[in-house]
């Protein structure tokens, strides 16, 4: 095991070369079980959630090949549906996602039910409606998820009472082998369910709607080989644009598209930071002083849940009062008490938090509880006064490709050591 040491008060500069999504990637990489043609991805970050998501790919036969981590060809030619290993399955939760390709190429599958998760319960019953409304019988017993539609799926209109990343996406996965035509409504439009689409018709599926809460999906019989670029990691961008902001320094993100940070960018914008598009991505500063200002996370193009607890951060050391709300999972803040051990003024009441901004915050050894509460840990010590020690960042290297070595090159004084 690893930690971070981090020594705070430098000011970042320069630029952060941003990858592709990871929440793009997962689904792209259960794309290519569709298929008994190549499918190749590129600008694929280099973070343990993909390569997790590669060896499960591998484990149902696909062969995965690539002469660097960030271009990957995937082979499920000799694809099998058989169970995949639990090891795998319980490290991830976007393991859901290969339930519905397996089930639309093969016409069964057996899934682990994927377990809880430190932000929340995180059911899966509506991958599992999508799936009976194009007609396949499920049932869930002994900790598996087991469907069968031995004549296939037929094409449907699917209802969702509410957006759900991972429910369009299984939903879109498995209408696009459907017979006939799938209408999702209440479709989530994350830039990460776009870029699913966009993967989806490159492989010949044609796809209307795409970017909207409506999508319309032609199934088909026959894929091509295809070739699909992952967008751009729009909570990476937003996490920089976050400790730009809270160092007063300037950045440029690389291959960020500042359309894609949304309600994020206009509360950056409210809280004192500038955000302009450059040549080659984004640049982002913080030209005087931060103010609080009040936020509520919602399904996009509302305010990402995945920027709350950076945004938090940030708050910490604005002038004011704030308050954030979290809409979409019961329990994502807990980074709220290791944020109180640097110093900030937060409290907690069900599922709003009121941060009181600090002039300073102190170092204290802090502990990560998941992915984008220990980089929000990170982004707090780059202003601590003194050496924050950041341990079990395991969950930082699951969705941040180098963290420790892009913030280094910005003028960030922080070092991985061995725990
Ligand atoms: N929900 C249900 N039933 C379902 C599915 C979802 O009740 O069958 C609920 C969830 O419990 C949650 C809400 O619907 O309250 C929204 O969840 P959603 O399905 O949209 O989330 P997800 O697909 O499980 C993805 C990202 C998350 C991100 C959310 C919200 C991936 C692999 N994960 O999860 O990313 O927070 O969308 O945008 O795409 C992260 O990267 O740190 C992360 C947690």
């Amino acid at each position: 095991m690893e930690k971070l040491l981090i020594r705070g008060g430098r000011c970042l500069s320069g630029t952060v070369d941003i990858r592709g999504a990871k929440n793009a990637a997962l689904p792209a990489f259960a794309a290519s079980l569709l298929s008994d043609k190549p499918l190749t991805l590129r600008n694929l970050p280099d973070v343990v959630d993909v390569r997790t998501m590669q060896a499960l790919m591998e484990g149902y036969g696909v062969a995965v090949s690539g002469r660097s981590t960030d271009v990957l060809t995937f082979d499920a030619a000799a694809a099998e549906p058989h169970e995949a290993s639990y090891d795998i399955v319980r490290k991830m939760r976007a393991t859901i996602l290969v339930l519905g390709p397996l089930l639309a190429r093969f016409g069964r599958a057996r899934v682990s039910l994927p377990g809880g998760c430190a932000i929340g319960a995180r059911p899966v019953d509506l991958h599992i409606k999508a799936l009976e409304a194009l007609g396949a019988t499920i049932t869930v017993t002994g900790g598996y998820i087991e469907a069968s539609a031995p004549g296939g799926l037929s094409g449907a209109r699917i209802v969702f009472p509410f957006s759900s990343v991972g429910a369009t996406e299984t939903a879109m996965l498995a209408a696009s082998l459907a017979r006939g035509e799938t209408e999702i409504v209440n479709a989530a439009k994350e830039p990460e369910v776009a870029d699913l689409a966009n993967c989806l018709r490159a492989m010949g599926v044609t796809i209307e709607g795409i970017g909207t809460h409506r999508l319309l999906i032609q199934g088909t019989s026959t894929l091509k080989p295809a070739s699909h670029e992952i967008v751009a990691d729009r909570i990476e961008a937003g996490t920089y644009a976050v400790a730009a902001a809270i160092t007063g320094g300037e950045l440029e993100l690389v291959g960020a598209r500042l359309e894609h940070l949304a309600a994020v960018g206009e509360a950056l914008e409210a809280a004192g930071v500038r955000l302009w598009p450059s040549d080659r991505g984004l640049m982002v500063t913080r030209p005087g002083p931060l103010t609080g200002i009040d936020v509520m996370t919602q399904a996009y193009p509302g305010f990402s849940t995945d920027l709350q607890a950076q945004f938090m951060a940030l708050m910490c050391v604005a002038e004011g009062t704030s308050t954030i709300r979290e809409t979409v999972f019961e329990n994502r803040f807990m980074h709220v008490p290791e944020l109180v051990r640097l110093g900030a003024d937060i409290t907690l009441k069900g599922t709003s938090a009121t941060v009181r901004g600090v002039t300073r915050l102190k170092a204290a050894p802090v502990m990560a509880t998941d992915l984008r509460a220990s980089v929000s840990l990170v982004l707090a010590g780059l202003v601590a006064e003194g050496e924050t020690v950041v341990s079990r960042i395991y969950h930082l290297d699951r969705g941040y490709e180098a963290l420790d070595r892009k913030l280094k090159r910005c003028g960030a004084e922080i070092e991985r050591v061995p725990a």
